[in-house]
């Protein structure tokens, strides 16, 4: 498959619909044309065969944004699947720039997703907070910023991650490790005439901005943590769930990649979630008509869907019986296509409505009771979290490589294994050792602070330390994964 790392993201000058990480806009206020984002980024859509595939390999029932195509386009999902059945690793990356005190209902499409692939590939993931992206795009103080990183980490949290194979991290504060180095390394492959086809940045963009880029790229290399996956670029690979917004990044990433010696990230990439007021934009968090918040109380989910929500109905009810609703603009049918499970139930919803026999005020109400319950669940797992399960997630203390793939190994059999071959401070235990010259580079890094090897006694102390800091971190995530547990029960 070839990428397209040049081509504008907006798609030929003709074409008024605009989708960029920061503005989604269908051509003359109709929805998106996806089949042209798919021709003009030169990513591929994912079909039947694909979907079976990845419920061979996993032995779990597709997801529904699966089954239901919003999750519809990829880039190289196939290597991913190839590498999966021989027994290769891979992680999954994804993130969150944090802009407002709380997500709204389509930055869950993303993270749901996201919990779903790795309950089900049973794979670690990175979330990356991109502080630093909200900083330089929005009118907020960089101390905002953070704040509201760890006020969206709270819900994303929420969403049952598994806090023994997740790291989040805010881009501020975790910008001097390997994360820097590897942006370094991909800046210095991008041109500012690449970053202006690619993003469509002007002489007006500040510097920041035209900047920032590397910054999201560079979580795509498994070097950039090393204390959960070592300090090898080429351990293992990388996946990316998000909506098809945020392309343009990786599609510059998947172009400097082999230049920098690490495998081209792989994408898994969405629709979006609609605005209430219609399907031509991505549902904003600055626009409260357009946004149902997981903050929300019943009375504003019922109110807002009410008012707001566009309507494929009829304008009289005798037309309504006569002609029906149209599946293809109503909002509220779209939205019960992600969130009402029930596969049976939603078609006869469709049936029901398009025919006429249902109204748009029934199946607004149909929506109002189906997202009153999720967002509800929502609210109860946030209000577990609190400061402690933040910083176990947030934690860069290192963590047993072999205990974040698979059905969890004996996590103290995993240490005593990896012990003599690879007992350095902050590096994950037991990760890959970098080949190449980067594996010089590391045995430089292991001799002790004086520069001379490490001497038998020097390494048990060292192992030692680890040992007490594994078992700091792991009485962390246990009392973490206790409250997402009880998170995950309170949203059933
Ligand atoms: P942000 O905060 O705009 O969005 C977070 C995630 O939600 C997706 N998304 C949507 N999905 C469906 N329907 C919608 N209406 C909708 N709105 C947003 C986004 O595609 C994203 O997956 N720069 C990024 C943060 C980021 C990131 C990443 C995202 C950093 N690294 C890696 C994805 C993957 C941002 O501001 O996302």
């Amino acid at each position: 498959m070839t990428d397209a790392p040049d081509a504008l993201p907006t798609g030929d000058e003709s074409s008024e619909q605009v989708v960029t990480p920061w503005d989604v806009e269908g051509k003359d206020g109709e929805g998106i044309d996806y089949d042209k984002l798919v021709r003009d980024f030169g990513c591929s859509t994912i079909d039947e065969k694909m979907i079976e595939r990845i419920e061979r390999v996993t032995g779990v029932r597709a997801h529904p944004f699966l089954r239901r195509g919003m999750f519809f386009a990829h880039r190289e999902l196939d290597v991913i699947l190839d590498a999966y059945e021989r027994g290769e690793k891979f992680y999954l990356y994804t993130g969150r720039g944090p802009s407002s005190e709380s997500l709204h209902l389509g930055h869950l499409i993303p993270f749901h997703f996201t919990k779903w692939l790795q309950d089900a590939f049973k794979v670690p993931l990175v979330i990356q907070l991109t502080d630093d992206e909200k900083f330089l795009w929005k009118d907020l103080t960089l101390e905002e910023c953070g704040r509201l990183a760890r006020e969206n980490a709270k819900d994303i949290i929420a969403c049952g991650f598994d806090p023994k194979r997740t790291f989040i991290f805010s881009d501020v504060q975790y910008m001097s490790t390997p994360l820097y180095q590897n942006m370094m390394k991909i800046a210095k492959c991008v041109t500012l005439n690449q970053v202006r086809g690619i993003f469509g940045f002007t002489g007006e963009s500040n510097i920041g901005q035209v900047g920032f880029p590397p910054t999201q790229a560079a979580p795509s290399f498994p070097d950039c943590f090393p204390h959960m996956f070592g300090e090898s670029k080429t351990s293992l690979r990388c996946l990316i769930p998000c909506a098809i917004d945020q392309d343009p990044y990786f599609r510059m990433t998947r172009d400097v990649a082999p230049r920098i010696g690490g495998y081209k990230p792989a994408l898994i990439e969405s629709r979006f979630f609609p605005a209430l007021k219609g399907e031509s934009g991505k549902m904003s968090a600055s626009d409260a008509t357009s946004a149902i918040y997981v903050t929300d109380t019943p009375k504003e989910i019922k109110s807002k869907v009410n008012k707001y929500a566009f309507s494929g109905g009829q304008l009289t009810v005798e037309d309504h019986r006569r002609l029906g609703g149209d599946l293809n603009t109503d909002i509220s049918w779209k939205w019960l296509n992600f969130f009402l499970d029930d596969d049976e139930e939603l078609a006869k919803i469709g049936e029901e409505y398009s025919s006429g026999r249902m109204l748009s005020g029934e199946i607004k109400a149909k929506l109002i009771e189906t997202l009153i319950p999720i967002c509800q669940g929502h609210q109860e797992s946030r209000e577990m979290v609190t400061e402690e399960t933040i910083d176990a997630f947030m934690s860069t203390q290192p963590r047993v490589f072999a205990s974040l793939f698979g059905d969890m190994g004996d996590v103290v059999g995993a240490l005593d294994e990896s012990v003599a071959s690879n007992a350095k401070p902050g590096v994950a235990i037991g990760a890959p050792e970098p080949e190449g010259p980067m594996k010089k580079q590391q045995d430089k890094a292991q001799t002790g602070e004086d520069g001379g090897q490490m001497s038998k006694s020097q390494m048990k102390k060292l192992l030692k330390e680890q040992q007490i800091a594994e078992k700091k971190r792991a009485k962390a995530e246990a009392k973490a994964a206790a409250a997402a547990a009880a998170a995950a029960a309170a949203a059933n």
